[in-house]
């Protein structure tokens, strides 16, 4: 298989590309905004059609939810046209099309895990440009798999985990949401996912996240603990933080269908973040 990663110097795009070590692929090529701005339709096609990839995994997107707020235009240019352009491109070159997604696509409000099935409701600009992506990708190209992840964290990303570390080691106060709850999610252990995915003929939309669910400020009391951190953590509400984009109180994806497709669910999401201290050497065991 020859696999074709947009966005390879993103965290995701950067795991995918590490765990592809793991894999007997025939070629992995990463290129990101330098060398393919999915946003262009010509060099969207060019690329595609010059590598001739069996399967193209889509990592690149505008990620600043804050920023999709102001930056709408880009917003929707980048997570709604450029996945649509990668798409018509996969049709082309006879290639399948893994994108990603998101858990802000839901509009939080059903109180228990999401099914792939359940109606879409974003709630911001970020949610609703990537829910134009998903449906940009479907219309132009059978042979696509969306994957809608949650909260991800890793490698060479701007995260929550690493936030809250350094925010500890300056010794500053930490104001952390409670009434936002998700799954919190381990970039190599998606990408190892995904992996598994481009090994099936699954075509339609899958949610892959790890297991378990916290609310982000239950998650800064874990990553401390684990870091082995004291630290001045105060428990706040969505509306006291007053961030520009509204965010799901509850957008927990629910990954039964995954476990079926690969034959394995997601690690917990204590596992995903140990895996992860681990890596950047500052896991201290749990309390
Ligand atoms: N991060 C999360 O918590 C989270 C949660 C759920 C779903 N997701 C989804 O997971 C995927 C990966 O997210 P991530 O956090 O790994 O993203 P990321 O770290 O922000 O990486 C995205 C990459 O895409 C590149 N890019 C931006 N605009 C582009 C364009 N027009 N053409 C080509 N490349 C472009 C970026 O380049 P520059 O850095 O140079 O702009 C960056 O390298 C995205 O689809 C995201 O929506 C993320």
């Amino acid at each position: 298989m020859r696999v074709l990663v947009v966005g390879h110097k993103g965290m995701l795009g950067r795991a995918v590309i590490d765990e592809s070590a793991n894999a007997d692929y025939e070629e992995i090529i990463g290129v990101d905004l330098e060398e393919i701005d999915i946003t262009d339709p010509d060099r969207a096609m060019s690329a595609v059609t010059y590598v001739e990839p069996t399967a193209v995994v889509n990592c690149a997107a505008y990620t600043d939810v804050d920023g999709c707020e102001t930056e709408t235009e880009l917003a929707f240019l980048v997570n709604g046209e450029g996945p649509g352009n990668l798409a018509v491109a996969c049709r082309e070159a006879g290639a399948r099309l893994v994108h990603v997604s998101t858990d802000f696509v839901f509009d939080g409000g059903k109180g228990e895990p999401y099914v792939e099935e359940d109606e879409p409701n974003p709630r911001s600009v970020y949610g609703s440009s990537k829910l134009e992506g998903e449906r940009n990708v479907s219309a132009n190209l059978e042979d696509h798999v969306i994957v809608r992840t949650s909260w991800l964290f890793g490698r060479g990303g701007n995260n929550f985990v690493d936030k809250i570390l350094a925010r500890a080691e300056a010794g500053e106060k930490l104001r952390v949401v409670e009434d936002q709850v998700g799954s919190p999610t381990y970039a190599r252990h998606l990408a190892r996912a995904i992996k598994q995915i481009l090994d099936t003929d699954y075509r339609g939309t899958v949610h892959a996240a790890n297991t378990g669910a916290v609310s982000w400020y239950g998650f800064a009391e874990e990553i401390l603990a684990a870091a082995g951190y004291e630290a001045d953590l105060e428990m706040i509400t969505s509306a006291e933080l007053a961030a520009p984009a509204r965010r799901p109180a509850y957008s927990v994806l629910n990954t039964d269908k995954l476990e079926i497709l690969v034959g394995e669910a997601l690690p917990p999401w204590q596992v995903g973040l140990e895996y992860y201290l681990r890596e950047i050497g500052e896991y201290k065991g749990l309390k």
